[in-house]
């Protein structure tokens, strides 16, 4: 069985008549490893797949297998521990909480992990130390830029060395250069194991994934293969 299996997946939102299905019958395997763009226009359904994938949004009917676990068979509590043990979020508003330092910010998701203190900042200064910001640990969050906000945001999601981390428009707020950045740290924790499932507007974005689902009104209409001419000027190829 593939790692992750959507199988007619619909989200339907509202009641009656002015229901609006979101997600229409969506299905999908990935593999253990993939790095995956989901593009399309916006309100497409995009950030509703992503939430359903990432257990946060129960689909109104179909199924959605990770490694194997039926995922919103579980129940409430087992989903929360499903979403930790399994998945790191990572959004376009960074949500870091203002008052706490940069590695405190990483530190949060540990909060309920079973582990001493120095134990816990030591993964943290890992997780600091692969997105290359170990020396900005006590800096507030707003003591730092913009893409190194966005780069806390994806320490904090590591952190618990997830094997799927979760990305909607990750570099939505962020100019070329610190785009970019933000993209070869994703395909390093990609080339390192990790599942990546990322959202983006961005062709150039979408240039680093190795597969890309599209969505439009809700609907899963293509697939495309990418094929990179190089790491640095990723290329769109459809098949
Ligand atoms: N909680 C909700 N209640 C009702 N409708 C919703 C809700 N969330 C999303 N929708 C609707 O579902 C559709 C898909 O929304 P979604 O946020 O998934 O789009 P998206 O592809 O992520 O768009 P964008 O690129 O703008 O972020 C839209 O028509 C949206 O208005
Ligand atoms: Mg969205």
């Amino acid at each position: 069985m593939s790692f992750v299996v959507a199988e007619n997946l619909v989200k339907r939102y509202g009641s009656g008549d002015a229901t609006v299905a979101a997600i229409d019958d969506v299905s999908f395997q990935l593999h253990a490893g993939e790095f995956v763009g989901i593009m399309g226009e916006s309100g497409a359904g995009k950030s509703t797949l992503l939430a359903m994938l990432g257990a946060m949004n129960r689909p109104t009917s179909g199924r959605l297998w990770v490694d194997g676990i039926d995922v919103y068979a579980l129940g409430q509590e087992q989903r929360a521990d499903f979403r930790r043990e399994f998945l790191g979020f990572v959004f376009q508003s960074f949500h870091l909480v203002p008052y706490l330092t940069v590695i405190e910010n990483v530190m949060l998701p540990l909060a309920i992990v079973k582990a001493g203190r120095k134990q816990k900042r030591a993964m943290a200064e890992e997780a600091l130390a692969q997105v290359g910001l170990v020396d900005k640990a006590h800096r507030l969050p707003n003591q730092i830029s913009g893409g190194e906000s966005e780069r806390v945001a994806v320490a904090r999601s590591i952190v618990n060395e997830p094997p799927i981390l979760l990305a909607d428009e990750p570099t939505g707020n962020l100019d070329t250069k610190t785009s970019r950045e933000i993209m070869e740290l994703l395909q390093r924790l990609n080339a390192a194991g990790m599942t990546v499932i990322m959202v983006t507007h961005s062709p150039d974005c979408a240039g680093y994934a190795q597969r890309l689902l599209r969505v439009s009104d809700g609907k899963l209409v293509e697939e495309e293969i990418l094929v990179k001419s190089s790491a640095s000027s990723p290329q769109l190829a459809v098949v």
